[in-house]
């Protein structure tokens, strides 16, 4: 990416994504870097007289979003969302997706499912050929922590607690729940990992994100590339 800074990237990607909403619309806000840049993007067009309703997939985004007057909604009032737009960690074809970097995938996964369009901003280093090679995050009940970590390295995923950023214990999500990363190396059947891992009792959510999206903008040196599944 030269000339460009991925930082740059994130922001073309976020601008370009603002472009798909619109009056009225009941929009799922993500998580992340890349989705903080479609937030206050968001947030200059909703200061310029856009109406739109808003649910967001952290704490984090939800602050930002009331900070920049987004009105928020809840699922009991709007149980369907018209579009969400959310960053990745990795793209495969297809629009197999890693989510979970910052911690906000169960979330994220929710939202994504209450929306009839999932758009993924983001800048082209996410796009691979195939999952794995950023750890695939999958949240626990801190209970079950010792057993889960147990599944996951029987099954030769390579669990690591995530630790918390300041250092001081592990990463407690929204939601309470702790992170284990999993360095697993390639994931050639992403299906089959989701099934396995779903399966795993006190595994509340996984980052794999299969079928969901309905397109992404990457961004580099010389645009916005759109990919769709
Ligand atoms: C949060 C996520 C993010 O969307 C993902 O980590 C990408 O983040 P960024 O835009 O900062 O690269 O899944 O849980």
């Amino acid at each position: 990416m030269t000339g460009m800074t991925q930082d740059d990237a994130k922001l073309l990607a976020a601008k370009r994504a603002v472009e798909f909403i619109s009056d009225g619309m009941k929009v799922g806000l993500g998580t992340g870097t890349t989705t903080t840049l479609f937030i206050h993007e968001l947030g200059k067009a909703v200061q310029s007289g856009l109406r739109i309703e808003a649910i967001a997939t952290s704490d984090a985004s939800a602050t930002l979003a009331k900070e920049l007057g987004i009105p928020l909604t809840n699922f009991n009032d709007t149980p369907v969302l018209d579009v969400n737009v959310d960053g990745a960690d990795e793209i495969a074809p297809r629009l197999a997706l890693i989510k979970g970097g910052h911690g906000a995938h169960l979330r994220e996964k929710i939202v994504a499912s209450a929306a009839r369009q999932f758009i993924v901003v983001a800048d082209e280093t996410k796009v691979v050929q195939k999952l794995g090679k950023f750890p695939l995050p999958v949240e626990v009940i801190h209970l079950a922590l010792p057993l889960v970590t147990r599944q996951l390295k029987d099954r030769g995923l390579n669990p690591v607690l995530r630790a918390a950023l300041n250092g001081t214990g592990p990463w407690i999500t929204d939601e309470g729940n702790v992170i284990l990363d999993c360095h697993c190396g390639v994931i050639e059947e992403p299906e089959r990992t989701a099934m396995e891992l779903r399966n795993i009792v006190g595994v509340v959510e996984h980052g794999l994100f299969l079928g969901m999206a309905t397109l992404a903008l990457v961004a580099r040196e010389n645009g916005v590339r759109e990919l769709r599944p």
